[in-house]
């Protein structure tokens, strides 16, 4: 059989926001380093529009995987590295990804025939993973390379497997491949299974199989987050059927055939609440919107307990305040502990770290979701910040009278999120800060540097070349 990699060039469509070869795309490359040169001590204002779920997104492109017949036509879905990325998955397995106007992205995986996705391209992000689980319930059977994504952990994927086991699914490791097939070498039958972690990813995978599966399943301990509900809503539109979506017991009535529908991707609650630290951190007033209040209650609370002020403007709309008016001059310490939702989101962790280095007083953040999420604090430290690294826990000695807290420096962005709270820092510090390794912001943050220049942030990119 044709291995996947001769069959790229076939299969390769171009679309006019997710091309292959586009010179916006190519120069956003991850191998072409960009920095950002931030000039801090400015305060930000004005209102900022928040993009699509990055997360929600990565999840609802696999899902696409599911439709055998039909297009999928979905609105808000970022224009990120990572989506990009993910587009090239799909595209590698032989489905249709095509920009339209209005910024509608339209997925065509009824002719979709490839069990074995790109492994390069799967080794680039998490999320590519996904796609194991609608390929092998379709097909019975799926060739997927171990993912790539952010180093913060080891982030294994026991907990996926173990699911489509349950569905009848038998898996081995071959060739640095996960390879699963399903029951008597067809799809999967509907089974139980209880997560011993509500695993995000495990929990999408499960859905999406179990979706597809002969039979009803039944998953317990499922991760609730806002972008898993998305995904069940997504795939429930399609015709599947799935009960409980963002509570922990998840009740999932397989169909034989999912088909094509139209939706909107959520609001990114990680990209607005970088966006809330960013205003708390320069001590200034923004809105943003569109969000989902409910989804950002940890990021207000703990804003709010700091001394800011964040208001709910109608139903999709907050406005955080943290100028001296409200603040009274200075922001308190507070401390933190991630964990699954509705705990505080890891993904804001680095953001708030950044934060509490310019609050009065000291804090400690504990890291539990993750067990290697702490790269930011060697770089916030050369930024002048006091923070102390036991194990998983870190403790932040915030600023003093005499002093401003943090200082310019040059920087390097080792993750995502990590990267978003180096310019947060940057953004807060005396002096000229530089940001290395952006690609790492551009896997999750759209047009992050123009949005923060639009808020009045002295924020530019430049290329090494330029340097
Ligand atoms: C997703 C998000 C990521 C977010 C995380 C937690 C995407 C693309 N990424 O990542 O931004 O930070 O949720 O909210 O949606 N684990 C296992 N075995 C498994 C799977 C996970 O031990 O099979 C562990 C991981 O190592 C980690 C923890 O579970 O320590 C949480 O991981 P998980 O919820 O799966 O996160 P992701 O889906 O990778």
């Amino acid at each position: 059989m044709a291995t996947t990699s001769s069959l790229l060039p076939l299969i390769r469509l171009q679309s006019k926001i997710y091309p292959s070869t586009s010179p916006s795309h190519r120069a956003s490359l991850p191998s072409i380093e960009h920095k950002l040169v931030i000039s801090g001590g400015r305060s930000i204002s004005g209102h900022v529009a928040i993009s699509g779920s990055k997360n929600s997104a990565l999840a609802v492109l696999a899902g696409t995987l599911c439709c055998s017949s039909g297009t999928v036509a979905l609105r808000g879905v970022p224009e990120l590295l990572d989506t990009r990325t993910m587009a090239e998955v799909l595209r590698s397995v032989g489905a249709r990804v095509e920009a339209e106007d209005g910024g509608v992205l339209v997925v065509d995986a009824s002719n979709v025939w490839v069990t074995e996705p790109c492994s390069e391209k799967i080794g680039r992000i998490r999320a590519g993973f996904f796609v194991l689980g609608p390929l092998v319930a379709r097909f019975g059977k799926a060739e997927v390379a171990m993912p790539g994504g952010c180093r913060i952990g080891l982030r294994p994927v026991d907990l996926y497997i173990k699911g489509l086991e349950a569905l009848g699914a038998v898996a081995e490791l071959r060739e640095e491949k996960v390879c699963v097939y399903g029951a008597n070498g067809k799809g999967l039958v509907g089974g139980s299974f209880h997560l011993t972690y509500p695993s995000v990813g495990a929990t999408e995978t499960f859905m999406m199989a179990a979706s597809m599966a002969d039979g009803v399943s039944v998953l317990t301990n499922a991760a609730m987050e806002p972008e898993v509900a998305d995904l069940a809503k997504f795939l429930n539109a399609c015709g599947a059927c799935i009960e409980g979506a963002g509570t922990s017991t998840l009740v999932i009535t397989g169909r034989k055939k999912l088909y094509g529908a139209e939706f909107t991707i959520l609001p990114d609650r990680i990209e607005a609440g970088t966006f809330m630290a960013a205003a708390a951190i320069t001590r200034s007033c923004i809105s943003l919107s569109p969000v989902i209040p409910s989804h950002l209650t940890q990021m207000t609370e703990k804003l709010t307990e700091a001394g800011c002020k964040v208001t709910q403007i109608g139903s999709s709309a907050l406005e955080v305040s943290a100028v001296p008016e409200v603040t009274g001059g200075k922001l308190q310490a507070f401390n933190i502990k991630t964990l699954p939702y509705p705990g505080f989101p890891t993904d804001l962790q680095a953001q708030c770290m950044a934060l509490l280095t310019t609050c009065v007083g000291s804090s400690i953040i504990e890291e539990s979701v993750f067990e290697n999420r702490m790269h930011h604090v060697k770089e916030l430290k050369k930024l002048g910040a006091e923070i102390k690294l036991s194990g998983n826990s870190a403790f932040i000695g915030g600023t003093k009278p005499e002093r401003i807290a943090l200082s310019g420096g040059r920087v390097r962005a080792a993750d995502l999120r990590g990267g978003a709270a180096l310019v947060l820092a940057g953004m807060a510090a005396s002096g000229i800060t530089e940001v290395e390794n952006i690609a790492q912001i551009d896997r999750g943050y759209e047009r992050f540097e123009e949005k923060l220049l639009s808020l009045g942030a002295d924020i530019r990119r430049e290329s090494e070349a330029a340097v």
